[in-house]
């Protein structure tokens, strides 16, 4: 094992190797190695909710790591806002046509980005964060996190056109994956996906004869939040941090 080995902070699909605790920890920002060791020997530091021992090593892409029963995404300084998109709102930091920006909707400091992307005419929940290694986790299609849309659509979807959003359906970048899909009404499809393709689900209602006419995000992994009004966002709770935490502890077997 290599302990000077970076851990990986892009999550990169191969072998990972075991890096010490006190190592990550530090990286991270909690000080010194030395006083990264002085946290683990205080028994202030579990990994995947145990209390870990001097000299542990972890695997950095996997371990749940919590200090001060706190995952260590939730170090100071780090910020995790859930924002209910409206439609007309672009998902960059600067939109050259000047329309309104998500990034426009939260406070300016400190800087965040947000997680993943909503078409401008998609509503719905949107993640902004400055904590780079989530981000990266909740959005690389390997960790599969699921997101839940509400579509209303042209017409009522047969069974069959469920069937096939749920089965794959043939788009031009390639079959989508096994998907979530039901009928709430009947021209509103609750469809669940893990894949994030650019204009994904209004290309898969189309593709099966029922366009969207409009689409909402409900729910992104662990979270969801229907009392949040258009254009109002908030801070994660603890738990809903640690949800999202170990929702990308582990990439799932596909
Ligand atoms: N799928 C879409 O078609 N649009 C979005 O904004 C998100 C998912």
């Amino acid at each position: 094992m290599e302990d000077d080995a970076q851990p990986p902070v892009g999550g990169h699909a191969g072998v990972v190797e075991d890096v010490r605790l006190q190592k990550v920890l530090a990286r991270v920002g909690y000080g010194s190695r030395r006083v990264c060791d002085d946290l683990i020997a205080a028994g202030r530091v579990l990994v995947n909710g145990e209390v870990a021992v001097l000299g542990r090593r972890v695997d950095p892409e996997t371990a749940l790591i919590e200090v001060d029963g706190a995952p260590i995404g939730v170090r100071p300084g780090l910020v995790h806002y859930l924002l209910n998109k409206p439609a007309g709102v672009v998902t960059t930091a600067d939109d050259p046509r000047g329309r309104p920006t998500v990034v426009g909707l939260v406070p300016a400091e400190p800087r965040v980005f947000p997680v993943g992307r909503l078409d401008a005419d998609t509503e719905g929940l949107l993640l902004l964060t400055n904590d780079g290694e989530l981000a990266h986790r909740l959005t690389h299609p390997s960790y599969g996190v699921e997101k839940e849309y509400v579509a209303e659509v042209e017409g009522t979807p047969s069974r069959a056109a469920l069937r096939m959003l749920r089965e794959g359906v043939e788009l031009d970048d390639g079959m989508t994956e096994p998907a979530k899909a039901s009928l709430m009404d009947p021209s509103v499809v609750r469809l669940t996906i893990h894949e994030g393709r650019n204009r994904q689900v209004r290309r898969m209602c189309a593709e099966v004869g029922h366009p969207v006419t409009r689409l909402v995000r409900v729910r992104v992994g662990p979270i969801a939040d229907r009392s949040l009004a258009p254009g109002a966002w908030r801070e994660l709770t603890v738990g809903e941090l640690r949800s999202l935490q170990q929702a990308v502890a582990t990439k799932p077997d596909r």
